[in-house]
């Protein structure tokens, strides 16, 4: 087994006890004044720094950016210099160099719309490196905090019959011979939602965490083909609870990033994001704000006197383009909650609200992204849950067993789902939101 330079940096003086250790990684550094080279294995953010012998130099010589390697020698403290300790080669135990000879990423600090071209290589570089260890960091603590609130992880369907949202975004499934293979065309789920509102209905507590698809021909920085969503449903629940819940797992997230993952936030303060951590600080520190939808439509109001806007016909029923967003966000200097928007502007499950003109539904909106959470309290009422569908232009039929629950003892419930990609986004910085995925799926674009 190799030792990982994680290990190395964490038991150093242990490690240095020992005759030999093995070690194998991608060059960072190629050789220099014939003796120090520098290989990452993926395990941490810090490379580590290998010595050579003179012998040795001239065979290693031979290793350019980001050959493989894998070498066995003494670990040596060195507290006196920048790196705490470094690897004496003693024998070289693999090497593979690049030997492509359009390497795209021989050069340093190459722009992510450019490295965006080679997905397959993106592994390769320091940014995807940090990238993938906070998404990891992430990912984890979601299922920790759900885990901790006593939900069930449960696995709702990729192929669906049903359009969850409403919105026609479906990609269709289909054999490569076009024969129908299920009772019903099939399609990529576009949210779990509706199947975790069936299982909700026993279970009390559940989320799932999966991929969703939505065919949406927005050229945008924060829309994805196939993106991630973390959803959670929950029974007899209200929604200043489900806002609640949300915004305790969001600065669990950050918290848990906080304390694991700070070498990683660093890197992306040098990157791009100046004061990164000062930001994810004090959206830990204070309560995210709350406003109702009409109260925002009167903020932007006053602000598009002053021609704000390149959407600046402001009044109460328009959606919230994506420059209202980020100037309530600035308005509030942080992140806002808008709830109770217009019924007509949301999905048809939705649960109306008395006024008979908004939803019990609620919009999470962050600096610089935007929205990033959806939520509801879910229509309990089967009739009305009808006459929404039937708005819509929904197939009830396809749905009867959706509405059914509301027949089958029914316990009212609520939930939200959250964009793993735009948390990301948000968390590292990265401006354009294929950038927060390993092989991103967007329009036009299908090469691997
Ligand atoms: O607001 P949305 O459409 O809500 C739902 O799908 C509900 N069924 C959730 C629920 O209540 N269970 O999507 C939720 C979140 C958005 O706020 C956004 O962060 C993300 O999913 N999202 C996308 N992310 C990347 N690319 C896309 N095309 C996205 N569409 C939605
Ligand atoms: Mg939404």
């Amino acid at each position: 087994m190799l030792t990982t330079i994680q290990e190395i940096y964490q038991s150093a003086e242990k490690l240095s006890q020992q005759e030999k250790i093995k070690v194998g990684g991608w060059v960072k550094s190629p050789i220099r004044q014939d003796k120090f080279i520098e290989i990452n294995d993926g395990s941490c953010l810090k490379n580590l720094q290998l010595v050579c012998s003179p012998d040795l130099a001239e065979e290693l010589k031979k290793i350019n950016f980001n050959s493989s390697l894998i070498v066995s020698g003494k670990l040596i403290l060195t507290p006196e210099r920048t790196q705490s300790c470094e690897l004496q080669i003693q024998q070289i135990e693999f090497i593979n160099p690049v030997i492509e000879e359009n390497y795209p990423l021989q050069k340093k600090n190459i722009p992510l719309k450019v490295v965006r071209d080679y997905p397959h290589l993106r592994a390769k570089t320091n940014y995807f490196l940090a990238l993938f260890r906070l998404r990891h960091s992430v990912s984890k603590s979601i299922h920790e905090f759900f885990h901790q609130e006593g939900f069930y992880y449960v696995a709702t369907p990729i192929i669906t019959s049903n359009d969850a949202e409403g919105a026609g975004e479906l990609f269709n499934v289909t054999t490569e011979n076009k024969e129908p293979f299920f009772s019903k065309p099939g399609k990529l789920t576009v949210s779990g939602q509706l199947h975790a509102e069936a299982l909700v209905q026993g279970l009390g507590k559940v989320y799932t965490f999966s991929p969703c698809f939505r065919a949406e021909k927005s050229h945008t920085t924060r829309h994805l083909a196939e993106f991630w969503m973390v959803e959670a449903e929950i029974a007899f629940i209200g929604l200043e609870e489900v806002i609640n819940l949300v915004e305790k797992m969001i600065k669990k997230i950050i918290n848990n990033l906080l304390i694991n993952n700070i070498l990683e936030l660093e890197y992306f303060e040098n990157y791009n994001q100046k004061e990164i951590i000062t930001k994810l600080k004090k959206i830990v520190s204070a309560d995210f704000k709350k406003v109702d939808y009409g109260e925002s439509v009167k903020i932007l109001d006053s602000a598009s006197n002053q021609k704000k806007f390149v959407f600046n016909d402001i009044k109460w029923g328009m959606n919230l383009q994506s420059e209202h967003e980020k100037y309530l966000c600035q308005h509030f200097s942080g992140p806002v909650f808008i709830t109770n928007y217009p019924a007509d502007l949301k999905a048809f499950y939705m649960k109306n609200n008395p006024d008979g003109k908004t939803a019990a539904c609620f919009d999470l909106l962050l600096p610089t992204i935007g929205e990033l959470v959806g939520g509801s309290i879910r229509e309990d009422s089967y009739q009305t849950l009808q006459e929404k569908a039937d708005k819509q232009n929904l197939n009830t039929g396809g749905l009867s067993w959706y509405l059914d629950l509301r027949k089958t003892g029914y316990a009212p419930s609520g939930g939200f789902g959250l964009g793993l990609e735009r948390l990301i986004m948000f968390l590292s910085g990265t401006e354009n939101i294929r950038d927060t995925i390993a092989f991103p799926r967007y329009p036009h674009h299908l090469e691997f």
